[in-house]
């Protein structure tokens, strides 16, 4: 898409908000527009997670939409009684994998920053990995994927996860988290994990738009169920 078309959607887009309302105009997919909500109970049967949410935009908290977002999430998963570690992968110091293989995926990482040092040990203890995002081209935050192409070194170890996804973005046309939502559902597969909730904030370009849409209650309502 040039930057020209990618213009005319967002206008497209900027105006169906205009008219619908925050994300409310394309509920026709719930798996790629809207919110899975797990019942409540049915992740954690009763007992006290461990969960690790990472948070992936350059916005500060208080502009963020995406970090609204999970911070609804973990009040939601914290009343519940979870432990929740959350992870600013945004401003860590963090290095994207090198492909150099000497951590033959099972392994130390070359690199000692943050990701190997402070994130890398709660995922591998945790029941529960968030991953939120802004919608950046359609895909997950270059800051979200450094993170994921780091599993690399624990690939094996990170199997058998329980995980949930948090993304926010701009436009509202119904296709708008298709690449992302199957990314999603690959890198799942992929990771032998089981998904157990998704949000896609659609419409929600701007942190007024975001905390007035249901997205908020929804996110909360996914932490407290857990
Ligand atoms: C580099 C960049 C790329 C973006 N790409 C898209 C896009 O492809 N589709 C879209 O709807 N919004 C796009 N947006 C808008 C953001 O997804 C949207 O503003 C989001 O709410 C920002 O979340 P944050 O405040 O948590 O960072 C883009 C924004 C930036 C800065």
């Amino acid at each position: 898409m040039n930057r020209r078309e990618f213009l005319k959607v967002s206008y497209m887009a900027g105006l169906t908000v205009f008219l619908s309302g925050c994300g409310l105009s394309a509920m026709a997919d719930e798996k790629k527009v809207g919110a899975v909500i797990p019942e409540k109970g049915s992740v954690s049967g009763g007992r006290n997670m461990k969960i690790v949410v990472v948070n992936s935009s350059p916005h500060s908290d208080s502009e963020s939409t995406s970090k609204y977002l999970s911070s609804r999430f973990v009040d939601g998963a914290k009343s519940a009684g979870h432990e929740v570690f959350v992870f600013d992968a945004a401003n860590a110091d963090t290095h994207p994998c090198r492909g150099c293989d000497s951590c033959g995926m099972d392994g130390p990482c070359i690199f000692k920053d943050d990701i190997e040092n402070t994130l890398m040990p709660k995922m591998l203890e945790a029941d529960l990995l968030v991953l939120v995002t802004p919608l950046y081209y359609y895909g997950m935050s270059a800051q979200l994927k450094t993170i994921v192409d780091r599993f690399y070194s624990r690939t094996g170890k990170l199997h058998g996860k329980k995980s949930i996804i948090m993304a926010t973005a701009y436009n509202s046309a119904d296709w708008t988290m298709e690449a992302l939502s199957q990314h999603y559902d690959t890198l799942v597969r992929y990771m032998e994990w089981q998904d157990v909730g998704q949000v896609w904030a659609t419409g929600c370009g701007a942190r007024p738009l975001v905390e007035k849409s249901e997205f908020a209650d929804m996110s909360y309502k996914i932490g407290a169920n857990l």
